[in-house]
């Protein structure tokens, strides 16, 4: 960190901007840049942003829905209408390739559309009659969700802008202040939805973008002004946080090493085609940086071979380069620190007797899509989220042993399963220790307003933007007496 304030990009306090006194630099993974200096607020000026949190509370939570919408609503418009240029800063700071950048902006266009839409519907409100005993005769029950108070987001890089918007939205959607700490890595695309929300109406003190550094965040965690904390990340660090605040209300979005089942029924030419396409494509899309990425495939015995020799082809045919190109597929991953994990991990998997199939190679932040097999048991691919360009391959007798493989992982947020039999999918359904299982598809589908997230070290809570909001609320029942029903 140093201490210039030269042309520092500022930071968002209650609704404004402001500069502190240190700055940090963020650099373009792909070519190491620098993209912009970004300034630090002081404690002083945190302190700022939470009393005003703090101090608008309850006008906010009572403030109109169609306030809080026609404000959403801007901001997805805005999105749209400001999309290239922020793929192309996502694309900056993150090093995601352009392509799926674009798609990021899209889908946060949409998830502030769906606040809009979800903060118009909410809260209705339930009836519920108490005449069902003696005691109850003339009393009704009437229950309402209302906010349990301001939230502290903090956001991961992978998708700097729309994990942002999954915090985000759902917040002003149901009248909650939200702190929003984004990645220091990519706090850019956060610094940009800032300067929509600030062309809304929103109250002074309802949002703040902080760019506090990691080292400084247990102090804003163990604020007791900030009752909810909603994390994206790893599960040292969640979890870690929910141990330290055990009293708080704590969504966790934490890792995975989400497999992708390919059964004995999905067996012509056309169906190994799109598998292996899918399987492809998600186990190397932002460089394998997201919960959901393929990170293990577990095919039937009877179409291994096939399905394996399509996919090893669509690995080895994944464009690699320059991420502002629109044809890349896969880009550098975020830092150089991160493709050396990796490669660290590659590497010991091999030196325990692993058989590399394709890839294993590293320049500087990039690293090739890598095809693993036989993965012994005590390499750390095998049990870790790898959040890379790394497939691991496995055989599977019948649909038995595939979902147990599954299900052996510490992890559960999402599976694919490839089969066209209806009962298998329900099966699956039942029996698969996920958040969310994906027939027909890579596990790496999200639509954002289905609920996200894990079970077991995958976290706790779920995200999507309903699901979010009841979350962010709890519901607090009014009885009337008296009445003449
Ligand atoms: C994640 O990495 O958990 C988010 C995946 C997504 O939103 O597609």
């Amino acid at each position: 960190m140093t201490s210039t304030r030269t042309a520092a990009k500022a930071f968002w306090l209650a609704g404004r901007q402001a500069t502190g006194e240190d700055t940090f630099e963020v650099t373009h993974p792909w070519d190491g840049t620098v993209v912009a200096t970004v300034s630090v607020p002081t404690e002083a000026q945190v302190e700022e942003a939470v009393s005003a949190a703090t101090a608008v509370q309850a006008g906010f939570a009572a403030s109109p829905a169609h306030v809080r919408a026609a404000a959403l609503d801007h901001v997805s418009k805005r999105l749209a209408e400001r999309s290239e240029e922020i793929a192309r800063l996502i694309t900056a700071e993150n090093g995601k390739p352009i392509k799926w950048a674009r798609g990021e902006v899209g889908r946060a266009v949409s998830v502030f559309r769906w606040a809009a839409e979800e903060a118009r519907r909410f809260n209705g409100g339930d009836a519920q009659r108490l005449d069902t005993d003696a005691g109850g005769v003339g009393r009704l029950a009437v229950t309402r969700r209302f906010p349990r108070g301001v939230v502290l987001g903090i956001a991961p890089f992978n998708f700097p802008l729309n994990l942002v918007a999954h915090k985000v939205a759902p917040a002003i959607a149901v009248g909650a202040p939200i702190i929003l700490k984004p990645a220091p890595a990519t706090p850019l695309s956060a610094l940009l939805l800032g300067e929509l929300l600030a062309e809304t109406d929103l109250p002074a003190g309802s949002w703040s973008v902080l760019t506090v550094p990691n080292d400084r965040m247990p102090a804003l965690v163990q604020d007791e002004r900030l009752p909810v904390i909603s994390f994206t990340g790893s599960d040292t660090v969640g979890f870690a946080i929910q141990q330290s605040v055990p009293h708080k209300h704590t969504t966790l979005e934490l890792g995975g090493n989400a497999a992708a089942v390919v059964l004995a029924d999905y067996s012509s030419d056309a169906d190994l085609e799109w598998a292996a396409t899918r399987i492809a494509t998600f186990a190397n899309y932002q460089a394998g940086q997201s919960c959901i990425s393929v990170q293990r495939v577990i095919a039937d015995a009877s179409v291994y071979d096939r399905l394996v020799e399509k996919v090893v082809a669509k690995v080895k045919a994944q464009v690699t380069g320059d991420p502002s190109d629109d044809a890349t597929d896969v880009g550098p991953l975020v830092s150089e620190d991160a493709a050396k994990r990796v490669e660290s991990w590659v590497d010991d998997a091999v030196a325990k007797g692993a058989k590399l199939v394709t890839g294993g190679a590293r320049d500087g932040a990039s690293y090739a899509p890598t095809v693993i097999a036989d993965l012994p048991d005590d390499a750390i691919l095998a049990t870790a989220e790898v959040f890379g360009p790394v497939l691991s391959l496995h055989k599977a007798n019948g649909t038995d042993e595939a979902f147990a493989a599954v299900n052996d992982s510490k992890f559960g947020l999402q599976a694919g399963v490839f089969t066209h039999d209806l009962k298998t999918a329900f099966r699956a359904h039942r029996e698969l220790e996920v958040g969310g299982v994906i027939i027909g598809d890579a596990p790496s589908y999200r639509a954002d307003q289905m609920p996200y997230g894990g079970v077991k070290a995958s976290g706790v809570g779920r995200e999507g933007v309903a699901y979010a909001m009841d979350d962010y609320t709890y519901e607090r029942v009014l009885v009337l007496t008296g009445l003449d029903l």
